[in-house]
């Protein structure tokens, strides 16, 4: 898998040297509250389970899963999810996770919903990855783990046509892998 990478963006090593990092923030946000984490299904499985274990709070755990439309390594904008399987939350704060801040599509569309149908104390996200670009929507994550160009990346959680999520690290695919 690792030979199909152009380049590697950042190593198991500093992954969770950065996990610790971002992991002593939240903590030190949300001691005393209660707490759900809310993960994004499937880019954010392994982001989530190695941040969590990391974070000392008596919190809860639940996941989304939505869909956003790909159209190759571009996104399409259009994001679906079941409203029937939305997570209890009322009178929570919830923090959302997910892997990649990209056209910002997805978050915003998980953020208006929550806000709207489950009714939380607050709501805060958190990705692992964030593209450094201009996006016509208005919406930033409250924590990032790494800001990136804008290129494809794969691993840790992040795939290409569902392959690649189980690469320990984060890395540029070569175009004609793609
Ligand atoms: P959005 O464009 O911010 O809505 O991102 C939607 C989803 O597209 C993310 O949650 C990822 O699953 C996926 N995605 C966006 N950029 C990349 C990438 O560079 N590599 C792999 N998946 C990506
Ligand atoms: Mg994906």
């Amino acid at each position: 898998m690792q030979s199909d990478l152009k380049r590697v963006l950042y190593s198991q090593e500093e992954i969770a040297a950065r996990l610790d990092q971002l992991a002593v923030q939240i903590t030190e946000d949300y001691h005393g509250k209660d707490l759900t984490v809310l993960a994004v299904l499937n880019g954010s499985l392994i982001f989530m389970s190695d941040l969590l274990r990391r974070i000392p709070l008596p919190l809860q755990l639940d996941c989304l899963r939505v869909k956003s439309y790909y159209g190759g390594t571009v996104s399409t904008g259009r994001v679906q999810f079941d409203h029937a399987a939305l997570p209890l939350v009322h009178g929570r704060h919830v923090l959302l996770l997910d892997d990649i801040l990209d056209s910002g599509n997805t978050l915003a569309s998980i953020i208006e919903t929550i806000r709207l149908e489950a009714g939380p104390l607050s709501l805060k996200s958190c990705v692992l990855l964030r593209k450094m670009k201009k996006r016509s929507l208005s919406i930033e994550a409250d924590y990032v783990g790494f800001d990136i160009e804008d290129e494809f990346v794969v691993g840790y959680g992040l795939d290409y046509q569902e392959r690649y999520r189980n690469l320990p690290l984060i890395g540029v695919l070569k175009t004609e892998e793609c």
